[in-house]
C-alpha cells in the first residue's frame, strides 16, 4: 500500500484501504494512561498536590502533555472517570457546578396541567466541578483545562467554590421536597449516576483531585497562585521523547524500529531547543509515517515529514 493509491486529484472514485489508524486516533477515543512517560518532577507535583488537597496548576506549550497527567492518576489511583471542564471566554463558574432547564421545566408543568406532579428533577444536572464536589468517600479527579482562557473573574470565583468545597443550588433551596435526586456529570449515557442533594447544599467530604492546565497566555492573581500547586513542563530530551514515542507507537526499546526514529527526534529536541513551537502530537504523526510500513520514500518522506513538523506558531 502506498498513498499513491488514496487521494490523487485525478477526481475519478476508486475504492480505498487506509490501512489501521495511529493507535492515538482509534475511535472510541483509548485511554492514554499507560503511554504517558512524566517528566521528571511531575509525579512530586502530583503527590505534593494529592497529599495537601490543593489543585495543580500545569503550564507548557501546546501539545507537551498537560491535559494527559490526571488520565494517568486517576487511573492509577482508582479516582473514576476523569471529569472534564472545558474553558473558552464563555465559560462560567454555574454552568460547571450545576445547570437547570427553566423552560423545559415550565413547558412539563404545562402538559402536567394543574393536578399534574412538578418534579424537578430532570430539569437539573450538575455539571463537571458540581459532580466533582458531591460528598464522596473517594475523590473524584476533575480537570480544568486550558484556564488561561477563561473571563478576567473566573479563576477568582473558582478559588472561592475551592476554598469552601460547597456551594448552593437556589432552585433547589426554593423547592418543596428536602432530598432531591440529581443527575450527575459524565459517567455512562445509558445509565447515568444520580445523587441525592439535600436542602439545596453540595458539600464536599473529599477533595477533588483537580488539574488545572494553563498555556501561560495570561498571568494569575498571586491570590489564586499561592493556592494551587504549580508545575511548569520542561522541554524533553531525546531520551524521554523515545520513551514517549516507544510506548505510543508500542516499538520495544533498542529494536531497529526505535532506531529508526532516532534521527527524527534528534531533530525534533534541536528545533525545540531553537525556540520553535512544537508539540509531541506532531512528532507521534511523523513517527506513525516513518514507521508505518515504508510507504513513503525519497523526496516525498522529506515533504510530508516537513508537513506535519511545521512549526506550531506559523498557521
Ligand atoms: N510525556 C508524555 N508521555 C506520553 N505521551 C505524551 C507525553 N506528552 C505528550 N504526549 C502525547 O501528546 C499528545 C498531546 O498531549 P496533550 O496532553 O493533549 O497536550 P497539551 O494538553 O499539553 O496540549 C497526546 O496524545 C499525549 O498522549
Ligand atoms: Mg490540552
Amino acid at each position: 500500500m502506498t498513498w499513491q493509491n488514496f487521494y490523487v486529484g485525478d477526481g475519478t472514485p476508486r475504492d480505498v484501504d487506509l490501512g489501521d489508524p495511529p493507535p492515538w486516533r482509534s475511535f472510541p477515543r483509548p485511554a492514554l494512561h499507560r503511554e504517558f512517560q512524566p517528566p521528571p518532577g511531575l509525579v512530586k507535583a502530583v503527590n505534593a498536590a494529592l497529599v495537601l488537597r490543593r489543585p495543580l496548576l500545569v503550564t507548557g506549550a501546546a501539545g507537551s502533555g498537560k491535559s494527559t497527567v490526571i488520565e494517568q492518576v486517576a487511573q492509577e489511583l482508582k479516582l473514576g472517570d476523569v471529569l472534564r471542564w472545558h474553558i473558552t471566554s464563555r465559560s462560567t463558574l454555574k454552568e460547571a457546578l450545576y445547570r437547570y432547564d427553566a423552560l423545559g421545566r415550565i413547558h412539563a408543568q404545562r402538559l402536567a396541567g394543574p393536578d399534574g406532579g412538578d418534579d424537578i428533577a430532570p430539569f437539573l444536572q450538575l455539571g463537571p466541578l458540581g459532580t466533582a464536589l458531591l460528598p464522596v468517600e473517594h475523590p473524584r479527579a476533575l480537570l480544568i483545562d486550558e484556564i488561561d482562557k477563561s473571563d478576567l473573574d473566573l479563576p477568582s470565583d473558582l478559588l472561592d467554590v475551592l476554598e469552601r468545597g460547597e456551594f448552593e443550588i437556589p432552585e433547589l433551596a426554593r423547592y418543596a421536597r428536602d432530598v432531591v435526586t440529581v443527575r450527575e456529570w459524565g459517567g455512562d449515557a445509558s445509565a447515568p449516576a444520580h445523587s441525592p442533594v439535600e436542602n439545596g447544599f453540595v458539600r464536599c467530604t473529599s477533595f477533588p483531585f483537580i488539574v488545572m492546565t494553563s498555556n501561560g497566555e495570561r498571568d494569575f492573581p498571586a491570590a489564586f497562585l499561592r493556592r494551587c500547586i504549580r508545575f511548569t513542563m520542561p522541554k524533553p530530551s531525546v531520551e524521554e521523547l523515545r520513551k514517549v514515542v516507544e510506548a505510543h507507537l508500542k516499538i520495544d526499546g533498542g529494536t531497529r524500529r526505535s532506531r529508526a526514529i532516532d534521527p527524527l527526534i534528534q531533530t525534533f529536541v534541536e528545533r525545540l531547543a531553537a525556540g520553535e513551537s512544537l508539540a509531541v502530537d506532531q512528532l507521534l504523526n511523523a513517527a506513525h509515517l516513518l514507521t508505518g510500513g515504508g510507504t513513503l520514500a525519497g523526496a516525498d518522506r522529506q515533504e510530508v515529514l516537513d508537513l506535519v513538523l511545521r512549526e506550531l506558531s506559523r498557521a
